[in-house]
């Protein structure tokens, strides 16, 4: 197998490619040789910064003969007629959250891997978490008993953030659902054995400034008996990084008196929100490198015969007979984040190890988040069809 670095052509230079960017510009495993944005001032400062080629058009990345790999972080509705022209043109694929809007998409995507044989892996960054992984072998490895529940919730200031006007509508892929309860189900579903049986949720939008979904109540059950229940609330209320140590989502410390500055920002009389996104973008502000601690979304707990283990700053707490113990969790090769999706995209692509969330993966996510709207849309329970099994955890029967 070939040591060489992977050369990797970035396809959106706002804030995912921020900090794909930050996390690739370190990565050992890694060159930043090209990028694509139809907007030319992150173009110009990442040709300046990396020496590689910029374009305006997706296309002209996928004829790049220098690259091997391309990362896709542009916005949701384009994520799979992208991923299926890279694969087409030979490129193994990194791609954002979701894989897609819609379940026939996702087929295209995987006929695509499968045609081209090419790896794709769909970069849900909370379902590479170290510590989220962790805690999925745990519990599939049986060593705390019968899984019974998870809990994962999550209150944040997500909908008051800057936002392009696409993503305050459903139907392109806006609110809450598609872009952050999409991690929650990720983890829940590594660690629940993948295969969701139904959803029965309520989701709601209470913010008439920000017209689109901005809390949901989920409940899930797994096929084999197990269930977990997913919380989100988007309405910079509440922030539950204060019941995980004032730790932010990247892993940084975070000032515990911030509640509603994303609010207070948004009515403010002078605000401007485009320009507020450009700052948030690549190219807009220095990004923060420290990240003493592992990244997280929100809080995560799994019940089992045997103990409650739930996320911790560094791995993993275990609340078993004996009291809590914490199990450190090691970082991977890459910056905790993309840099653990970059780890999975070298596995598969120089050590021939396929990452779990390939298509079929994130198509079995992307079913949940559409029952979730169903759910709340019809008021009944959804059953799926689609789901897929984590093998490579060593459970995989659920
Ligand atoms: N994993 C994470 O932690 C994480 C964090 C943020 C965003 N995301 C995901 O990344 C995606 C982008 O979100 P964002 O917040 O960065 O949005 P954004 O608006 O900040 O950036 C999107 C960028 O894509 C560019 N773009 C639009 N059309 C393009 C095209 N055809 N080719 C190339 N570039 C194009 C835009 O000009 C913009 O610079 C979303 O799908 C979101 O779910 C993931």
């Amino acid at each position: 197998m070939s040591a060489e670095p992977i050369r990797l052509g970035i396809a959106g230079l706002g804030l995912a490619g921020a900090m794909m960017i930050r996390a690739a510009a370190r990565h050992p495993r890694f060159v930043l040789a090209a990028a694509a944005d139809p907007r030319p001032e992150p173009r110009e400062i990442f040709a300046r910064t990396f020496g590689g080629r910029t374009h305006a058009d997706f296309a002209a990345l996928c004829a790049a003969p220098e690259l091997e790999a391309l990362y896709i972080g542009t916005p949701h509705q384009l994520h799979a007629a992208q991923a299926i022209a890279a694969l087409r043109a030979g490129k193994h694929v990194l791609v954002e959250k979701p894989l897609a809007l819609r379940l026939e998409e996702c087929d295209g995507v995987i006929a695509a891997a499968e045609e081209t044989g090419r790896t794709l892996i769909v970069g849900h960054t909370h379902g590479f978490d170290a510590n989220a992984v962790a805690m999925a072998r745990l519990v599939q490895s049986g060593a705390l008993g019968a899984l019974g529940m998870i809990l994962a919730f999550n209150y944040s200031d997500f909908l008051l953030r800057p936002r392009r006007p696409d993503e305050l509508d459903t139907a392109q892929g806006g609110g809450i659902t598609f872009n952050q309860v999409t991690h929650q189900i990720e983890m829940v579903r590594m660690i629940g054995g993948g295969m969701v049986r139904s959803v029965r949720a309520s989701v709601g939008a209470l913010e008439p400034l920000r017209p689109t979904e901005g809390h949901c109540n989920v409940f899930l059950e797994f096929e084999n008996g197990a269930s977990a229940s997913i919380l989100y609330s988007g309405y910079d209320f509440f922030d539950s990084d204060e019941f995980h140590h004032w730790i932010a989502e990247g892993g940084q410390d975070k000032p515990s008196n911030r509640h509603g500055s994303s609010r207070a920002a948004l009515t403010s009389p002078d605000f401007d929100e485009p320009a507020a996104q450009r700052h948030l973008a690549y190219g807009g502000r220095p990004m923060p490198e420290e990240q003493p601690h592992l990244p997280h979304f929100g809080v995560l707990i799994a019940t089992c015969a045997g103990g409650d283990v739930r996320l911790s700053p560094s791995g993993l707490t275990v609340y078993g007979t004996a009291g809590p113990t914490e199990l450190p969790v090691p970082r991977g090769e890459g910056r905790p984040g993309q840099g653990d999706t970059l780890d999975a995209l070298w596995s598969a692509v120089r050590e021939g190890r396929p990452d779990m969330h390939d298509a079929r993966w994130g198509k079995a996510t992307l079913e949940v988040i559409l029952a979730i709207l169903r759910s709340a849309r019809e008021r009944r329970e959804i059953i799926l069809e689609h789901q897929v099994t984590t093998p490579e955890y060593g459970g995989g029967s659920g």
